[in-house]
């Protein structure tokens, strides 16, 4: 039973009948919206807040007048105060899908398209601005995995609140499209940033805009989330760099999900060569982080032949070569964000450093510490270290690497290729050289 004292929001609601109004109560509680019949006293609508539920908001002048429900195949209409039902819009907003996008945004541009629809910006009625993202539906089930995918993007993204991530406000469908709305960035891509900078950004700038995509990478990561579509078309830089289109953002843990994905040119190894067995998680997302970073530093593709980059990408052969062209070329900051990338985009992703270590490490390198390489090992050998052999992988910790004179302390450690990760070969190729 409801303990009806426990709803976070209530008021009476009205269904006009012909020859006599009947008054309900509207409970919200976390989860369902319950209507109840004053007289009887037990719940007679029962709404779960989740995005199987449409509602359609009546309106009149601007004033919502009604709330329309779909019950046993029937609409179904109750009235109210408009102040209330606005209220109440705010309180379940992304949580269903509601109806009649037109009677609350006005189209005004597009600005921008993407693989899942088109993007416009809008009005409010209140004269903000805001995103819609409008998705067809029958586009999207042609798609493999297109509505149920689109369906858990909303999920997670109304879970999701902080400075450096796309806020999601409403969710609207209609018998063709469903309407993403979120706040509108005015600014641009990263990639439309870097089309003008043909040697790239300055480091100041590149340190900026890596710290604060770092600070969604760890609020997401620690939520147990991953974006997997990191790229430079889905960083906005305005006020604040926000990190946008969760269209491919999963539950790390959720083994189901985890097909290959991504954008060619910024992939991890471990998806694009994705094997059953071997399920990835959030250090996919560094590796397409170092991507963007070597992009932002040169001006260069890391998988720079345009002919076939998803091939190249596969091959997962690369060059970290600094442009000669950009006026910080020879600066030891420079060198420590290209010792940093080599560790970023290693191809075991057991090795890469983690989202909140990238920002520790990359306040090192504002700070003009040298011994980026050195921070790196150290932490590598806090943890074990695996070293296969042509059998079973055998697990030694720095300690018993140490006592076979391997080593002579935990800072000479030497990560070499021909160190391999439980039984993997690398297959990245990296080398550092001029341009
Ligand atoms: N909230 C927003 N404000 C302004 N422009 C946006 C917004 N969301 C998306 N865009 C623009 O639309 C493009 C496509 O959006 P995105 O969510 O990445 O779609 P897709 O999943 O199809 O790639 C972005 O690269 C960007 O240029
Ligand atoms: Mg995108």
């Amino acid at each position: 039973m409801y303990r009806f004292d426990n709803a976070l929001f209530n008021f009476p609601v009205i269904r006009k009948h012909f020859f006599s109004d009947k008054e309900y109560q509207l409970y919200l509680f976390s989860e369902e919206l319950i209507i109840i019949d004053n007289q009887a006293k037990k719940a007679k609508y029962e709404i779960k807040l989740n995005m199987t539920t449409t509602l359609n908001w009546i309106v009149n002048d601007n004033k919502i007048q009604a709330l329309e429900i779909l019950y046993n195949n029937k609409m179904k209409a109750f009235y109210a105060t408009s102040n209330k039902f606005q209220l109440l819009r705010e309180m379940i907003a992304g949580r269903v899908f509601f109806s009649g996008i037109q009677n609350f945004y006005g189209i005004q541009m597009k600005v921008g398209q993407g693989m899942s629809g088109e993007v416009y910006r809008a009005v409010s009625q209140n004269g903000d601005y805001v995103a819609i993202k409008k998705c067809e539906k029958q586009k999207l089930t042609s798609l493999q995995g297109g509505i149920p995918q689109l369906i858990q993007e909303l999920q997670l993204l109304q879970q999701l609140s902080h400075l450096n991530i796309l806020k999601l406000k409403e969710v609207y469908s209609d018998q063709q499209f469903y309407y993403i709305v979120t706040d509108f960035v005015d600014g641009r891509t990263l990639h439309t940033e870097l089309l003008s900078r043909p040697t790239g950004l300055s480091i100041l700038q590149t340190l900026k805009i890596m710290s604060q995509i770092l600070n969604a990478l760890i609020y997401i990561h620690q939520k147990g989330i991953m974006h997997r579509d990191l790229n430079p078309h889905n960083i906005m830089i305005s006020e604040n760099i926000k990190l946008i289109d969760f269209g491919l953002a999963r539950i790390i843990k959720n083994q189901l999900i985890f097909p290959t994905a991504g954008t060619p040119g910024y992939i991890a190894p471990e998806i694009i060569n994705y094997k059953q067995e071997k399920q990835y998680d959030e250090k996919a997302d560094i590796f397409s982080l170092g991507c963007m970073l070597y992009k932002m530093l040169t001006g260069e593709n890391l998988f720079r032949k345009q002919k076939n980059i998803f091939q190249e990408n596969k091959e997962g052969i690369f060059e970290l070569r600094k442009n000669t062209q950009h006026p910080e070329c020879n600066s030891s900051k420079m060198d420590q964000l290209f010792v940093l990338l080599a560790h970023m985009l290693d191809n075991d992703p057991n090795e890469r450093p983690n989202a909140q270590f990238c920002k520790q490490l990359l306040k090192e390198i504002e700070n003009n510490n040298q011994q980026i390489d050195k921070l790196i090992r150290k932490q590598q050998i806090m943890k074990p270290i695996y070293v296969a052999t042509d059998e079973t992988p055998i697990e030694r910790t720095p300690q018993s690497l140490a006592s076979q004179n391997k080593v002579k302390s935990s800072d000479t450690i030497i990560k070499s290729d021909d160190i391999t990760t439980q039984g993997n070969k690398r297959l990245t190729k990296i080398i550092l050289k001029n341009m």
